[in-house]
């Protein structure tokens, strides 16, 4: 990956060129049980989500990742999307229930067959493989033993992530070991809209501490098999929180979400403890025993890059009675994602939304590369997913164009722009996402994708996303 020089802003005609570095890593992300489908084949088992889903109201419409977007047959065309696309890296995961699909025991076969299938035509094309090992899909077999507010959980996915770089080590040079452990375990077990539903803040704690020691632990086992040049790292979905006023109470609710959202998951990754705010807060709930000697030290792993995953700022305001944690964008749930903190109020940001009414403000962005630099300032990074959802149709044409997308993705690029030219080092940028896909309790109902899913025929359209961002990784600048 490139280092943050050579970048620059010029004048061309009425143009504003944004230049990136010379080796800015251009991507799309994706995640398994959103694309692939073929949830029953080569001996894969269900996942918490494919259980999740069936339940009658959790998911819109009564969508399931059934088929999805059938990734798992199709996916020789998706690499050829993007080949022509011109994008240089591709993130995607790995889905735990083909690989072990009862959660323990040697892998199955197949299941590392198709990733090897898979890499081997992302880098014959010239694309990057970008490997993450827990998006979301944990086995049902290890829920059904406790999931992850239990210990055993992250010691299975040691031994996951350790079967998945032998088998891969290879060729997957870049590693992630989760994506965005707060959905994981705050709305997993906190507010019951991801899978598996469970609605216990304790159960939410205790999750997030063990997906946090899984992340330490799987650090390890992929350094012990992993080849020196590879990279590891876990990618994050920070909350830039700001609060709706100046006011002493509107600071704390600030504080409260930050401690929450961001550093129950940076104060062991990357600095080797809880913030002691956050146990303070949460100390009518936890005493926090469930955490024990020598797990800080076991989490607490030397990182090679830091996954920042960003859609929206969020807007707090304290001292409130009742609760409105439904305005969060994490969906409606009469129970709260965020344990400890029910008086804490979500409020509307200004500006325009995208269908899922998240606002669009790409100084978020920026302020949170600057806050990362301030805060880890040796830890490159890379923005391993940013992009939104509108409502995308097909023309009689049999184009999609959406403008709207255009307009998001110029602004957030802009702002990851800004950042390097500050001094963050920003090593590259992951549209989320490729395709349309299974968009969580959502559903297909909304799209994500740079290319247009037709999901009864399987047909794939680039949208004119996909070709203003093809033109953008091919200069590896941003013409304004
Ligand atoms: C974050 C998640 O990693 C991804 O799975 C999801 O589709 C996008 N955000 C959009 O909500």
């Amino acid at each position: 990956m490139a280092t943050a020089v050579g970048h620059l802003a010029s004048q061309a005609g009425s143009h504003k060129i944004l230049a990136f570095p010379p080796l800015f890593l251009w991507g799309t992300a994706t995640a398994a049980y959103q694309i692939e489908g073929a949830a029953a084949a080569d001996g894969r088992t269900p996942s918490i989500w494919d259980t999740y889903s069936r339940i009658p109201g959790k998911v819109r419409n009564g969508d399931t990742g059934d088929v999805a977007t059938d990734h798992y047959h199709r996916w020789r065309e998706d690499v050829a999307i993007m080949a022509d696309l011109g994008v240089g890296a591709y993130r995607f995961s790995l889905a735990w229930p083909r690989i072990q699909p009862t959660g323990r025991g040697p892998a199955v076969q197949q299941g590392l067959d198709f990733y090897r299938r898979l890499t081997d035509e992302l880098l014959d094309k010239g694309i990057q493989p970008v490997a993450t090992l827990y998006h979301w899909d944990l086995p049902q077999h290890l829920e059904d033993a406790g999931g992850w507010p239990e210990r055993v959980t992250a010691e299975r996915f040691a031994e996951y992530a350790g079967l998945a770089a032998q088998a891969l080590g290879d060729r997957v040079r870049t590693w992630t070991t989760l994506n965005e452990p707060w959905c994981s375990s705050f709305l997993g077990y906190g507010s019951g809209v991801h899978a598996p539903g469970r609605t216990d803040p304790v159960a939410a704690l205790r999750a997030a501490h063990h997906l946090n020691l899984g992340h330490g632990l799987a650090v390890q086992a992929l350094r012990a098999t992993l080849p020196r040049t590879a990279e590891v790292s876990v990618t994050l979905n920070f909350h830039q929180v700001r609060p709706l006023t100046e006011s002493a109470q509107d600071a704390d609710a600030a504080r409260r979400i930050d401690a929450l959202a961001n550093r129950t998951f940076t104060g062991p990754m990357l600095h080797g403890a809880y913030p002691e705010d956050l146990l303070e807060d949460t100390a009518a709930l936890t005493d926090w025993s469930f955490v024990r000697r020598g797990d800080l030290e076991a989490i607490h792993q030397p990182l090679d890059f830091l996954g920042v995953n960003y859609y929206t700022p969020t807007v707090v305001s304290g001292g409130s009675a009742g609760t409105s944690h439904g305005a969060d964008g994490h969906g409606n749930s009469a129970y709260s994602p965020w344990p400890a903190a029910d008086d804490v109020v979500f409020h509307q940001p200004p500006g325009s939304t995208t269908a899922m009414g998240w606002a669009v403000d790409p100084s978020g962005l920026g302020d949170l590369l600057l806050k990362l630099k301030a805060e880890v300032p040796e830890l490159p990074l890379l923005v391993t997913e940013n992009g939104a959802a509108f409502d995308d149709y097909v023309n009689p044409q049999g184009e999609v164009n959406d403008p709207d997308r255009i307009a998001y993705l110029e602004g957030h690029l802009a702002a990851v722009h800004g950042a390097i030219q500050a001094g963050v080092d920003v090593r590259g940028y992951f549209l989320w996402s490729l395709l349309d896909n299974f968009e969580w309790g959502y559903g297909y109902s909304k799209r994500f994708g740079a290319v247009y899913v037709d999901y009864p025929t399987g047909k794939r359209i680039p949208k004119a996303s996909a070709r203003w961002y093809a033109g953008v990784a091919r200069a590896n600048e941003l013409r304004l």
